[in-house]
């Protein structure tokens, strides 16, 4: 009976209490990218509030990265104070890489699952996406474009990382070294502590995405110095727990999820990417 009782009561607060979600795109692309995961998560989990962040798309989405956390960031940290018992949070591509930034600045932001989906978590060290946009850029070259004040002024530019002029990322970088306290700031402790106050931090990521380069970047992998991939447990932000990462795995927070065969352009239009990486996550 008590068993029997309990089921109901865990049958009902299943169904009423998922939390609200949080949608953040990708660049030179918009909220409308993101309408399938929100369609998708209504669906399946009925009730669900599903917040799909339209702001800097497309072109806009170039604007440097930490103008875009601090806006996108007002408006979680308007949406989380709505909802008491949490929020969940999801960004595909740059969009997730942006919503670390937020987790780590807003100590007003409170994320119960974040997840991010084909992120540059790591930084980003291929241009093939970007010839839209930068036509003739190559690799070996962008250091001179990215690396210079102006550079700095597209958000590409705040997360390249030129395994080859490490000592310009980190005299130019504004973004990506401060987020993951490769270099120290007035902020470093906040953005760990804020980190850790992850309930679940899920890293997606697969060999056949073609954009993210290396693609473990999406899972905190990355080139050292001869562009030979280290993974994430063997890197220095992970084994000195720079920003938490070790101590969220420890606690069994940190979920690397690998799936091969899905291109960069698929992980937000394929339904089943949703249905058996998105939704099993979500509380
Ligand atoms: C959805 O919300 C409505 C109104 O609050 C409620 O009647 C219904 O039972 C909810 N459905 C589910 C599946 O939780
Ligand atoms: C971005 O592009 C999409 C697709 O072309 C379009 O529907 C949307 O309105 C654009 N957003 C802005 C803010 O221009
Ligand atoms: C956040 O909420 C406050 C109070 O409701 C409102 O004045 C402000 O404009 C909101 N900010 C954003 C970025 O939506
Ligand atoms: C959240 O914190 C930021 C700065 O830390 C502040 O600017 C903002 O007004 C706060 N928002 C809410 C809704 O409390
Ligand atoms: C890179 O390769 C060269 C030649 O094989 C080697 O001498 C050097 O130690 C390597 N550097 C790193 C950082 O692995
Ligand atoms: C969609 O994702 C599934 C794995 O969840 C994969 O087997 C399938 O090939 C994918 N389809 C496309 C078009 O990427």
């Amino acid at each position: 009976m008590a068993v029997w009782i309990y089921g109901v009561f865990l049958l009902i607060s299943s169904c009423l209490c998922y939390k609200p979600v949080v949608l953040i795109h990708g660049v030179m692309t918009g909220s409308g990218s993101m309408e399938m995961i929100s369609h998708r998560i209504q669906e399946k989990h009925p009730n669900t509030t599903v917040y799909n962040c339209n702001r800097f798309e497309n072109w806009s989405s170039l604007e440097n990265m930490w103008h875009q956390v601090l806006e996108i960031g007002q408006d979680v940290a308007n949406i989380s104070a709505q909802h008491p018992e949490g929020i969940n949070l999801i960004g595909y591509s740059q969009g997730g890489l942006i919503a670390r930034g937020i987790v780590q600045t807003f100590p007003n932001v409170s994320v119960s699952t974040f997840i991010s989906l084909s992120s540059p978590q790591a930084g980003q060290y291929g241009a093939g996406f970007l010839h839209l946009v930068f036509p003739g850029l190559v690799k070996e070259s962008a250091y001179e474009l990215f690396y210079s004040r102006v550079g700095q002024h597209t958000s590409v530019g705040n997360y390249w990382n030129d395994p080859y002029h490490q000592t310009l990322y980190e005299t130019y970088s504004v973004y990506l070294p401060y987020i993951n306290n490769h270099i120290a700031s007035a902020k470093t402790t906040d953005f760990k502590t804020n980190l850790l106050r992850l309930k679940r931090f899920v890293l997606i990521g697969g060999p056949d995405d073609n954009v993210i380069t290396p693609w473990q970047s999406s899972q905190f992998g990355y080139y050292d110095a001869n562009e030979t991939v280290i993974k994430m447990q063997d890197q220095p932000i992970y084994k000195e727990d720079k920003i938490g990462l070790k101590e969220l795995d420890k606690n069994g927070k940190l979920h690397v999820v690998t799936v091969p065969g899905i291109n960069h352009f698929n992980w937000h239009m394929n339904v089943s990417i949703v249905d058996d990486y998105l939704l099993p996550y979500l509380d």
